[in-house]
């Protein structure tokens, strides 16, 4: 059975499911999502087998919101027998080498959830015999290559997996599609891997040197202790961090902070403009995206990084509406602008969304 498989957060599994229920049907090609609560995946099974490959060459995670990684399963294998796993995945493979050729690599992976977890260190034995046969069977290259389809084989228990492949300009480059960052320890809050990761995985390296550049202005709304501005510091930008909390001493140490308690929703900032506008408070998702849209409209900001808190229901159509409006405004104002929205691994019940004007 062809099926689109996404991995998600747990408890996100109803909002990746009519995220993949849109964005399929949007490329005309039509499925029904099945899932599990808090299981971390969501299996889409499509109604024309022909739809996969068009998928996996044209949906890409980086466009999506809340799936961490996209696969195109062709097989799913629920009786594996446990003396011999390798021969029915070295057949399955074979086949997806009919539509992909070559693979560059191959990835064991499970659910991030605690059940999940209990299959880590089996994925991580297992990759090694599998990788070995898969290259003695010329179904994988010599050396790991990026540039080429990877195949996944997904456990959800010792005896059953799914396997399948993703396309190098579709699927998310970390593995499990989890992006794990180390927490800088001069660092003023957890907070600030948000941003990290945001700069890291939703940028391109041209557009990080246009929205960062050293020397730069930024808005930091909601801005305290200072784990946004902390990353903004790091790459030498001047910030006007917002709020009525205490911002860490050591950034209004660097001599490139000024601390502003004011309201976020009425500052403006000092000089007219700024280049960058990040802000994490922690309110309506429209409001919020109303908010960017006002600075970014009236051209106070170029571009913006922000969250959006989600609700506890109804989270993919709340998101959809925010970011719809948004859009509109800025077409309207005839602004070029590039939007993504993620619901990124640094994330909990929120998404982050960057917009990046058009040079
Ligand atoms: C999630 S915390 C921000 C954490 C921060 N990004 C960091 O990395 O340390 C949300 C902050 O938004 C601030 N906040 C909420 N509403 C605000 C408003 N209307 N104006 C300014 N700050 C606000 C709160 O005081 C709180 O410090």
């Amino acid at each position: 059975m062809a099926e689109l498989l996404a991995y998600c957060r747990a408890g996100y599994e109803n909002d990746t499911a009519a995220e993949l229920t849109a964005a399929t049907a949007q490329r005309g090609a039509y499925g029904y999502p099945v899932l599990q609560s808090d299981s971390g995946y969501v299996s889409f099974p499509l109604y024309q087998q022909e739809d996969l490959h068009t998928l996996a060459n044209t949906l890409a995670v980086a466009d999506t919101i809340f799936p961490r990684q996209l696969i195109a399963v062709t097989q799913t294998h629920d009786a594996l027998d446990k003396q011999d796993r390798i021969t029915p995945i070295l057949e399955t493979v074979r086949d997806i080498k009919e539509i992909i050729g070559m693979s560059g690599n191959v990835l064991v992976e499970y659910a991030d959830t605690e059940d999940g977890k209990q299959l880590a260190k089996f994925c991580r034995k297992f990759v090694v015999p599998l990788r070995q046969a898969l290259r003695g069977a010329g179904l994988l290259t010599k050396k790991e290559s990026d540039n080429k389809p990877f195949i996944h084989v997904f456990f959800t228990d010792f005896d059953t997996c799914k396997i399948g492949y993703s396309l190098p300009q579709s699927r998310n480059p970390a593995p499990m599609g989890i992006h794990r960052l180390k927490f800088p320890s001069d660092a003023p809050s957890r907070s600030t891997l948000k941003l990290e990761e945001a700069i890291v995985t939703m940028l391109d390296a041209h557009q990080r040197e246009q929205v960062l550049r050293a020397g730069g202005r930024a808005v930091d709304l909601g801005a305290c202790p200072g784990g946004w501005t902390y990353q903004l510091v790091q790459r030498e930008m001047y910030v006007e961090a917002v709020d009525n909390g205490l911002i860490a001493d050591s950034l209004m140490k660097t001599g490139l902070v000024g601390h502003f308690a004011e309201d976020g929703f009425t500052y403006r900032p000092e000089y007219g403009r700024v280049d960058l506008l990040v802000c994490d408070m922690i309110e309506q998702p429209d409001r919020v995206a109303r908010l960017m849209g006002d600075w970014l409209v009236k051209q106070l900001a170029d571009h913006a990084i922000f969250n959006l808190k989600l609700p506890m229901k109804k989270r993919y159509d709340t998101v959809v509406d925010a970011l719809t409006l948004l859009t509109q405004r800025m077409t309207q104002a005839k602004i070029a602008f590039n939007l993504r929205a993620r619901h990124l691994y640094h994330d909990r019940d929120e998404i982050t969304v960057t917009v990046v004007r058009h040079e």
